[in-house]
């Protein structure tokens, strides 16, 4: 058994929240992030494989892309949005996506195949994607503060900025899930797709302590609450 199966860490859990989790609260304050979303509950992480690491960081990726939507949606609904709605988000997406899940990608599961020059389009068009992203995020920064979008014109660059990560990084995603992640298992053999997992392990808790993906989960979950997008029943059709 790996190190990593037996060791045990603190995982927040979504399915143990309790109703008081759920009251009103102001769109995000300027709370610390609570984690408190959730009680902790010691639980033994299961080992998993490289790609399933990465595919998990998209669910992430995922859920901060809707609530980028959603403080789209409000602001062509008329609502007040503060500029925290989009600046939160690209925070979480400059340390988690970026700035470690993009880079593992540039500097382990790439390499794989340009090694052996194999999805070459694709994998370039990935690195490129990757760098527009970084601009995209650059400007949400930069521009979703209360200093800036209070103009106008900033706030109709954050709109414009937001539309197009989201609509760059839907199909970014999906291709490394459908198309590149299933073929690094012919590129590279079965224990060196073991020994990147290994590998992610270390860089994670290295970057975010031990309770590092749980953790930014539950920051996450925190914005979804503050917009009210957090119960998954919601999106249900009636
Ligand atoms: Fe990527
Ligand atoms: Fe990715």
């Amino acid at each position: 058994m790996s190190n990593r199966s037996r060791r045990q860490f603190l995982v927040t859990s979504a399915a143990v929240l309790g109703p008081a989790s759920m009251a009103a609260r102001p769109l995000l304050a300027d709370e610390p992030p609570t984690k408190a979303s959730a009680e902790n509950h010691e639980t033994a992480e299961p080992e998993i494989s490289a790609p399933e690491d990465l595919m998990r960081e998209h669910g992430v990726l995922n859920r901060i892309l809707l609530i980028y939507e959603e403080g789209l949606q409000r602001i062509h609904a008329g609502d007040d949005v503060p500029p925290d709605v989009f600046h939160k988000p690209a925070e979480l997406v400059r340390r988690f996506v970026e700035d470690y899940h993009e880079k593992l990608e540039e500097q382990f599961i790439f390499p794989a195949f340009e090694k052996q020059k194999k999805l070459s389009d694709l994998v370039s068009v990935l690195r490129q994607q990757h760098q527009a992203g970084r601009r995209l995020t650059d400007d949400l920064l930069r521009l979703a503060t209360p200093m800036e979008f209070v103009r106008l014109e900033a706030k109709q660059k954050v709109v414009d900025v937001c539309q197009a990560f989201i609509r760059m990084y839907r199909p970014h995603e999906a291709r490394e899930d459908t198309v590149l992640f299933p073929a690094l298992y012919g590129v590279l053999s079965d224990k060196e797709v073991k020994e990147l997992g290994e590998q992610f392990e270390g860089r994670e808790h290295e970057l975010f302590g031990e309770g590092g993906f749980q953790e930014t989960v539950g920051k996450v979950v925190d914005l979804e609450k503050q917009l009210k997008i957090f119960e998954l029943s919601r999106f249900t059709p009636k």
